[in-house]
């Protein structure tokens, strides 16, 4: 079996989303501490729906593919979905990724996570501490 899933190398080499986003209402930029990749989300929102995404990835192919893929599912979706969307999501809309990869779909969550925190940050929304993990401590990507 290939180490990596059509949809994997699709989205790596095709991705989807790619670029910024002027204004953008919340900015996520989070980064791997072990492999040195850095990832940034930009979104747009009306009304509580993620009207526009944008990534900027500098990492790996299983980062790009990853960001390209979360962008995919969160966009046009509302702000309570976006929260809820799981690295594990991730994987399993790419049709898996090698284990040792696993921690470049962790990258994608808490880019998302950290846009949607700028968000509520800007416009003064309340929001639930627990709904995001301090990074640093979280032993998610960097513990791996
Ligand atoms: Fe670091 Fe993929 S190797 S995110």
């Amino acid at each position: 079996m290939a180490l990596y899933s059509e949809k994997v190398m699709d989205h790596f080499r095709n991705p989807r989303n790619v670029g910024t986003i002027e204004n953008a209402d919340g900015i996520g930029e989070v980064g791997n501490a072990k492999c040195g990749d850095i990832m940034k989300i930009y979104l747009k929102i009306d009304n509580d729906i993620i009207s526009d995404v944008k990534f900027e990835t500098f990492g790996c192919g299983s980062a790009i593919a990853s960001s390209s893929m979360a962008t995919e599912l969160i966009k046009g979706k509302p702000v309570s979905e976006a929260l809820a969307l799981t690295n594990k999501a991730v994987v399993e809309a790419l049709d898996g990724l090698p284990a040792h990869k696993i921690h470049c779909s962790v990258l994608a969550e808490e880019a998302i996570k950290s846009a949607l925190k700028d968000y509520y940050d800007k416009n003064g929304i309340a929001y639930d501490k627990k709904d995001f993990p301090d990074c640093e401590s979280c032993g998610h990507c960097c513990g791996e």
